[in-house]
């Protein structure tokens, strides 16, 4: 369920059509529902109740400062992947008690900033990695909390780019590696080995890979005798983004709650997606329509550097028009952006309503990996964000500007 729908023949999210903020902001602009972003949150919170759970929110899904505070003023922690993104979190001033650092390559300065600020803990990905903690919290006189995460090598059957706990992918330990680092613990006299971390892929529409894991890992504390503080299952739960049937957040925990119950420490979850995935939406407009001999061409000013998911992972994404058409182009229909490669589009071959030059459309099911992965490609100046709360709306993030293009590259003379 989100808040993105047709009142009579206009789009809106909430209670604001979305023609009056593409007027206004012009595009293209990323639009988010602040209720459905709340909503995703509390569901998750909802269903895993029984375990209170530190749902740590994967700021890489959509990293704006103002959706970062929303959820952490619901009770979100947060989960980073770089320098970065703990500086974002450290702005959102969530406590950095509820900071967990994944990554495979974290920097030295990285590793510095994360134990100045005292996160909760490091998901940990090699022997190296853990030997580079265990040097650096010597320095600091600090023992790091650590969990290691694991590569139980399942198929979450997903897109191959976003599956990462198949044996041959470069993410997690594998159970034989893992069992070592938990047999020689003294090792590492900086580090707590105190907890476990799974995330098996992302955009997952059912538990069986899940249980899969979770069965692997049971196995495995058993097997070795060991003691967790935390157990993080990750993110990766599947949206609506076509005809998907993904569980609910309802039915995923049910599924796995037996299992989470035979495991005695304090579970983690990060998701992304399942929270801003279906909050946000891409309004573009028309510039042109080109009638070409195989197809229709519905060419917007929104392009790949927007959006880069149907690019990336050919990802549909439902489109539809701000203004309600009832007939359909005769061809059928790419909608594409300015951007010089033909791998430039959001959405292919698909029947479309009529629209002329003038006219908006929205992208949907935005919200997760469209702003964070947008770009400048092309030279062209990053989108607005706009919040939409009620029949109120805010600007949380202002379009990029041409003195934006260029105020990091350095003039040199002479050159
Ligand atoms: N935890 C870790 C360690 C992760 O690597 C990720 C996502 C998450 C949590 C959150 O996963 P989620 O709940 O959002 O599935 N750009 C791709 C998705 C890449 C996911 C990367 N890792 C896309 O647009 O589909």
């Amino acid at each position: 369920m989100h808040e993105f729908k047709y009142k009579k023949n206009k789009f809106y999210c909430e209670n604001v059509p979305l023609e009056l903020l593409a007027e206004e902001f012009k595009t293209p602009l990323y639009v988010y529902s602040h209720k459905t972003l709340v909503d995703h949150f509390r569901k998750i919170k909802l269903a895993f109740s029984e375990f209170k759970p530190l749902i740590c929110y994967s700021v890489k899904s959509n990293a704006n400062l103002n959706i970062l505070r929303i959820l952490i003023r619901e009770g979100a922690g947060l989960d980073v992947v770089s320098g970065g993104e703990l500086y974002k979190a450290l702005k959102a001033q969530v406590k950095p008690s509820k900071i967990v650092f994944a990554s495979v390559g974290k920097t030295d300065e990285e590793i510095r900033e994360a134990l100045k600020a005292d996160i909760l803990f490091f998901n940990v990905e090699s022997v190296p990695e853990l030997e580079n903690i265990n040097r650096i919290a010597k320095k600091f006189k600090k023992k790091a909390n650590v969990a290691i995460r694991v590569n139980p090598d399942v198929d979450a059957k997903t897109h191959e780019y976003i599956t990462t706990s198949k044996k041959e992918n470069k993410f997690g330990i594998d159970l034989k590696v893992a069992k070592e680092i938990f047999s020689s613990t003294d090792k590492y006299e900086y580090l707590n080995l105190n907890g476990i971390h799974l995330h098996i892929g992302s955009q997952i529409t059912t538990a069986k890979p899940y249980k899969d894991a979770l069965k692997k890992i049971i196995t495995f504390i058993k097997a070795n005798k060991i003691r967790l503080d935390y157990i993080n299952l990750g993110g990766g739960l599947g949206i609506i983004y076509d005809d998907e049937k993904p569980q609910t957040a309802e039915s995923f925990a049910k599924a796995i709650a037996p299992l989470l119950r035979k495991i005695k420490a304090r579970l983690i979850l990060e998701p992304g997606r399942f929270i801003v995935g279906n909050s946000g939406a891409l309004v573009a407009k028309v510039l042109y329509v080109k009638d070409a001999p195989t197809k229709t061409f519905v060419i917007t000013d929104t392009a790949m550097n927007d959006l880069m998911r149907p690019a990336l992972y050919k990802a549909f994404h439902a489109i539809v028009l701000l203004e309600k058409s009832k007939s359909y182009f005769k061809k059928l229909v790419d909608i594409v952006g300015p951007v010089c490669e033909t791998g430039d589009f959001l959405g292919k071959s698909r029947k479309f309503h009529k629209v002329k030059s003038g006219g908006f459309l929205v992208v949907l099911g935005a919200g997760a990996y469209g702003f964070s992965m947008s770009s400048n490609y092309n030279a062209r100046p990053r989108a607005a964000e706009v919040l939409v709360k009620g029949n109120k709306y805010y600007l949380i993030r202002k379009r990029e500007t041409y003195q934006d293009l260029i105020a990091t590259d350095v003039k040199v003379k002479g050159i």
